[in-house]
């Protein structure tokens, strides 16, 4: 029979350079878009897909972020009195069931396999999902609720994908692809960051997984590969080559890459159009922007 995936893990243990000096004392994951954490998109998505136990890999400087899933009674209270219902709904999603979320450190950034191994012992003989919060998706269907269905037709491990153009491929993991079933790949190799004229395809990897606890035994062997880094890809690759059952899934929605600063701007620009409320004065700034920036060019 096969195993609901009930467990994520949440690697946030990342030093977010990228976006220094904001992250010297802010967790990138507590970054704003619009006016929600970039965490709390992927704990919603989480949760639409059935899952019911949260697993940070945190590090050193995370503390807001344990601190944003706390009640914060004195807030609470003051908004209660004042009768704003709707600021009180929108902290409710920000709360979580006692005992449903778990933090694990990760001593030292050694990488995104490194930091999914250290939940190891959290994880035992089921499937689980790995989210990384700087991938944002904007989907009718959030992208894991679309990967648990597919999951439950294949069973096995699945990583989400999607087209890249050919120069980019250096910048993700690739599918080296058995057969194109549509939205389901079945998958012979993945390739860390591999240069354009190595890579076997343009299908590339983000940020959501569902995998089989076999993976994390891989992870406990593998070396670190590309960057120096302990490298997820290769021990997803390693079980392609035991087991063959490694899936790439297409997903409908359109992925931002929050972990830069363009594609932070870019989900920003989508997210802030999305809103009903925001969605005329805003759309009417940015025309007027782009009508100012072309009389000046
Ligand atoms: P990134 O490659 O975006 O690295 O990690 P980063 O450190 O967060 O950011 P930059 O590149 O320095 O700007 C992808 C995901 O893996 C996690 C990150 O927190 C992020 O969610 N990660 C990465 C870890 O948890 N531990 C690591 O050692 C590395």
């Amino acid at each position: 029979m096969k195993r609901k995936v009930t467990k994520a893990i949440f690697p946030v243990a990342g030093l977010g350079t990228r976006f220094l000096p904001a992250t010297k004392s802010i967790p990138k994951e507590i970054m704003t878009l619009v006016d929600r954490p970039l965490i709390q998109y992927a704990i919603d998505e989480a949760r639409a897909a059935g899952i019911k136990e949260f697993i940070f890999v945190t590090s050193r400087g995370k503390g807001a972020l344990e601190d944003y899933f706390d009640h914060a009674h004195e807030l609470e209270s003051t908004l209660r009195r004042a009768g704003k219902d709707h600021l009180l709904e929108a902290l409710r999603d920000t709360n979580m069931e006692s005992g449903a979320i778990a933090y694990i450190r990760q001593h030292k950034a050694l990488g995104l396999g490194h930091a999914v191994w250290c939940a190891r012992r959290l994880i035992g003989q089921e499937p689980f999902a790995v989210i990384l919060p700087d991938d944002v998706i904007a989907a009718e269907k959030p992208c894991l609720q679309q990967m648990v269905e597919a999951h439950c037709e294949t069973g096995g491990n699945i990583v989400a994908a999607m087209e890249v153009a050919a120069d980019k491929t250096s910048a993700y993991g690739i599918l080296d692809i058995r057969e194109d079933m549509g939205a389901l790949v079945s998958v012979k190799g993945m390739v860390e960051k591999p240069d354009v004229k190595e890579a076997p395809s343009n299908l590339a990897v983000i940020g959501r997984y569902i995998l089989t606890p076999k993976v994390l035994q891989h992870l406990s062997r593998v070396k670190s590969g590309v960057g120096g880094e302990v490298q997820l890809t290769d021990a997803i690759a390693e079980e392609i080559t035991r087991s063959n059952n490694v899936y790439g899934f297409r997903f409908r929605g359109q992925r931002f890459d929050c972990g830069s600063k363009a594609g932070f701007l870019q989900a920003t620009v989508a997210f802030g159009l999305a809103r009903e409320e925001l969605h005329d004065e805003f759309i009417q700034f940015l025309i007027s922007m782009t009508a100012t920036r072309k009389a000046a060019e």
